[in-house]
């Protein structure tokens, strides 16, 4: 037997009693006639100890010569501490060994396997076995089996069906490249990797499946972030004879008892804005709702005042950042820098400061008066001691750069504490959205969201104004789930392909089999996908979702462990016949 107990066990209950651990060796302090060693696994710390005297001379010998990460079973008797650490579980107790056996050696590890690592990101990755061994690392991915064990409880508690996809599937269409894979018996062919169960999903309606669900990986090649990766997990569903509400309902549901399950805390119902509304107040599809500085638009009283580039703007928008009037000439600089950076986009900003004195001072005191800045003041609900920023220029792009000076305002007052929740559904998404690139529309949602009815009469004459029947979740301003009304009928569907541009031909050609099971009964239904990896980050208090996947890869889409991608061999190449010639 390798071990009685494990390392995170034993208490003062067991003293006296003989017990066997097996773990890694932590920590080994060598006080010539003591020998203290930190014993580890992944339940806890043990500590052991060797005495001269009371260990046998060759025993303490051999724990002098103990590594760190060195894998050893010992037996011993468990004692009570003189100094006891109240610090850890096992604090009160020490294992005095009278056997000692080592199970591996180890290589001195490349980074402390401690809690603070030394390690930068790239050696972690490399070894990121070693890096799972750190605490926070551990309980990051303990967290997301938690995580996912709820999951699965509350969709089979409302009688969800867990049903599998495949994997090698064709081209899916959510506006990402695929990853695709050569068929060596098809020479030539491709499989393409989902990214996302969609069409799957929709025909287990027709087969009256009726509740589906499927915690599932997904492949996007796309431009990674910190909340990106092209291998993610979603919780996968979709339902039959439902309107929006009994989703949204249904799925408001999982979520509150995900954050009862797992973090304790209680979450009422869901407000639900809509989407033009989250882009006029916030200039994002995905507001941060824990703290306002809602947007409030100047048109009315910021132009016609000689000031060119407000008179020249779409939109005079600004924000009111509560109690930053004290900010200094540099720190208004740099905002101004910050906002102006090709990724903002911004081409300056303007500021009025609304000092404790109770007078005003802007950056445009050319063109207006004290009055005219009283009256800024006055729609932004400001008081003496705030500051305003402004923004101005076309309406998208100005509330799109807006949005970015918000949430940065939001981090520098403090505003975006992550042990608050603040969750929302965001309604009501354009179904299209125009890209100008390729000078057509395309499905914002995907090509299968229905329109909302009363807009099908807009559908030629006005795309761009047609609503669908979509829905995002939003918590702390991350889009955590996002899904839609499908259509079910072939007619509409059509109708869909034919406005997204697709011939009857590469309609059918993608999509006839879908088309096809809507001739043969499919129910009216819709569904949600969760991003798995982006809730468990949120549950965890992390940015980045790499720290919650056992083995992410890098921004590069690089697995630096295993180094993949990589080249293979030219018979590889020859069999699947895809060698370059
Ligand atoms: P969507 O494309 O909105 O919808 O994806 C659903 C959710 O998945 C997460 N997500 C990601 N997470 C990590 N890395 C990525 N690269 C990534 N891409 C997306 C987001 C997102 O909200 N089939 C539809 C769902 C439906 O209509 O039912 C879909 O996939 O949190």
């Amino acid at each position: 037997m390798f071990r009685t107990h494990n390392c995170g066990e034993l208490r003062i209950s067991d003293v006296g009693k003989a017990v066997t651990l097996s773990g890694w060796v932590q920590r080994v302090r060598d006080k010539g006639g003591m020998v203290w060693i930190d014993l580890r696994d992944r339940y806890g710390i043990t500590q052991l100890v060797f005495e001269e005297g009371k260990t046998q001379a060759e025993l303490l010998e051999s724990a002098k010569k103990l590594g760190r990460e060195f894998v050893i079973q010992v037996t011993g008797n468990v004692l009570e501490r003189y100094a006891k650490n109240d610090k850890i579980p096992t604090g009160a107790i020490e294992v005095m060994v009278e056997d000692l056996k080592v199970l591996n050696a180890s290589k001195v590890p490349p980074f402390l396997i401690e809690d603070d690592t030394d390690g930068g990101d790239d050696l972690r990755m490399k070894y990121r076995y070693l890096d799972l061994r750190r605490n926070p690392v551990r309980s990051a991915l303990q967290l997301r089996h938690v995580m996912l064990q709820k999951t699965r409880q509350y969709l089979d508690s409302q009688s969800f069906l867990e049903v599998e996809t495949p994997v090698l599937i064709k081209s899916t269409p959510e506006g990402a490249r695929d990853f695709v894979v050569p068929s060596r018996m098809n020479p030539g062919e491709f499989y393409a990797l989902p990214q996302s169960p969609q069409t799957f999903k929709q025909l287990l309606m027709v087969s009256g499946f009726d509740k589906y669900f499927q915690i599932v990986k997904c492949f996007r090649d796309e431009d990674l972030r910190a909340d990106r990766q092209p291998e993610f997990t979603q919780i996968d569903c979709e339902m039959s004879f439902v309107e929006q509400d009994d989703i949204l309902t249904t799925f408001e549901g999982l979520v509150k008892h995900l954050f009862k399950e797992v973090k304790g805390i209680e979450i009422g119902d869901l407000p639900r804005m809509d989407y033009a509304d989250a882009m006029r107040l916030y200039g994002s599809d995905k507001p941060d709702i824990r703290f306002g500085m809602q947007f409030v638009e100047l048109n009315d009283v910021a132009k016609g005042k000689g000031f060119n580039v407000f008179d020249s703007a779409e939109l005079v928008v600004g924000i009111n950042a509560k109690g930053a009037a004290e900010y200094t000439r540099k720190q208004l600089d740099a905002l101004t820098d910050y906002v102006k950076r090709p990724q903002v986009g911004a081409k300056g900003l303007v500021y009025v400061k609304y000092n404790l004195d109770g007078t005003l001072k802007s950056s445009v005191d050319k063109f207006y008066s004290e009055e005219d800045l009283k009256g800024w003041a006055k729609k932004m609900e400001a008081v003496p001691g705030d500051l305003l920023l402004v923004l101005s220029g076309d309406t998208d792009a100005t509330r799109s750069a807006l949005n970015v000076l918000r949430l940065y305002m939001g981090d520098e007052l403090d505003l975006r504490n992550p042990d608050e929740f603040k969750l929302l559904w965001v309604i009501n998404f354009p179904l299209l959205e125009w890209d100008e690139e390729t000078k057509r529309y395309h499905a914002m949602h995907h090509p299968f969201t229905s329109p909302q009815k009363s807009d099908i009469p807009l559908l030629d004459a006005e795309p761009g104004k047609v609503r669908a029947n979509a829905y995002d979740m939003v918590i702390n301003g991350v889009e955590v789930g996002g899904g839609s009304i499908r259509i079910h009928d072939k007619p509409t569907q059509e109708l869909m392909f034919r406005h997204l541009g697709f011939t009857e031909e590469e309609a059918k050609a993608q999509f006839g089999f879908l088309m096809e099971a809507f001739e043969y009964g499919a129910p009216p239904h819709g569904g949600i996908a969760f991003g798995f990896d982006r809730l468990c980050s949120l549950f965890g208090g992390s940015d980045s979702i790499r720290d919650y996947i056992a083995f992410p890869k890098n921004n590069s889409g690089r697995d630096v462990m295993i180094d993949s991608p990589s080249p293979i061999s030219d018979e590889q190449l020859d069999e699947l016949a895809i060698r370059l010639k």
